[in-house]
């Protein structure tokens, strides 16, 4: 998959509505918002930044799990002020939304098999790919893989729609993937039932084995979550000579390429350079991202 240059998209700034909020364990909340003009542009790997109260003095960026009749879905779990603030927004609650923000996954439409990696808080911009990927009714193989080391805040049933190789090992999917043929499986070590006890790379990796996938099925990996998951997932791909992208999740200030607090080395063909996530990503090629090596 190539990775064209920074297309910059009309931004829209727009007063959405709280119309559903669903809490779920551990500080995780579900929110459907009101959005029309930002749903109708939103594609996968995009996010918005979002205030997080009434008065609008925290933005915090958010990426979209769903974006369908003019409403955004978005996931999210409390881990500071902002988070804490959105929380607490009742259904009814007016919130300002600038979005979408930022370049979206670009699946090779060529590739047989379309992968998806996802931990905790980044799961929702990978769903939102598989749910728009299958729409799309092509003979691509979609299968997903998550990890979680809290309850995961979607409805985990056994599976139904078959996983070669997984059912001994992980037994329960998410059934919003599920009902639309999509298979999945589930990691944790916190011993959620019907869950792949360990990293959810590791069952990635089992699956690979088991299915006996190599670098002449022309697989695309995506991934989101914790950088130690991306950071493993790129490894894998590396070494199946697998094609794909990563969504990063950086801190983020401006959110809208202003500040350049959010950038990140980027391995580009004439060597490095500093690329912003907000605009120039979040969803880089997987080849291109840096974890920690310095070259
Ligand atoms: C493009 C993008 C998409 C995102 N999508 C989601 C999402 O779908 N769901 C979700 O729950 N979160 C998502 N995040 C992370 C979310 O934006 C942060 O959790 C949020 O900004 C924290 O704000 P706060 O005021 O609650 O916490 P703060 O008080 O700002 O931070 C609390 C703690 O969390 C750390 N922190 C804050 N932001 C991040 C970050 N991005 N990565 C790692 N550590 C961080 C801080 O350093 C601090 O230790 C996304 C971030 C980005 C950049
Ligand atoms: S957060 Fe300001 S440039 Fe990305």
């Amino acid at each position: 998959m190539s990775h064209p240059p920074s297309k910059r998209r009309s931004l829209v700034v727009e007063t959405v509505r709280v119309i559903a909020r669903d809490p779920y364990p551990a500080g995780q909340y579900r929110l459907s918002l009101q959005a029309p003009r930002i749903a109708e542009r939103a594609q996968p790997g995009m996010f918005i930044h979002l205030g997080c109260d009434e008065i609008g003095q925290f933005r915090r960026p958010m990426s979209i799990l769903g974006a369908k009749d003019g409403v955004l879905e978005i996931l999210f779990k409390i881990v500071g002020t902002g988070t804490q603030l959105l929380s607490q927004c009742a259904v009814g609650v007016r919130l300002s939304a600038i979005g979408p923000i930022g370049t979206p996954f670009m699946p090779d439409p060529e590739a047989t098999w379309i992968m998806a990696i996802g931990g905790g808080t980044g799961i929702p911009p990978l769903l939102f790919l598989l749910e728009k990927l299958a729409g799309l009714k092509t003979d691509q193989h979609l299968v997903f893989f998550g990890g979680s080391e809290i309850p995961f805040p979607f409805d985990t049933p056994i599976r139904r729609t078959p996983f070669p190789g997984l059912d001994e090992v992980a037994s329960r999917s998410l059934s919003r993937l599920d009902r639309i043929g999509v298979p999945s499986a589930l990691a944790s070590r916190a011993d959620l039932p019907g869950t792949y006890s360990g990293y959810v790379t590791d069952l990635f990796s089992h699956w690979l084995t088991q299915a006996k996938i190599t670098e002449q099925d022309h697989c695309q990996v995506f991934s989101c979550g914790p950088r130690p998951l991306m950071a493993t997932v790129q490894e894998i791909a590396r070494r199946h000579g697998f094609g794909g992208a990563l969504c990063l999740e950086e801190n983020m200030a401006c959110a809208v390429g202003g500040c350049a607090g959010c950038a990140v080395p980027i391995r580009e063909s004439d060597g490095l350079a500093m690329r912003r996530v907000c605009v120039d990503g979040p969803v880089f090629p997987i080849d291109r991202v840096l974890f920690g090596e310095s070259s």
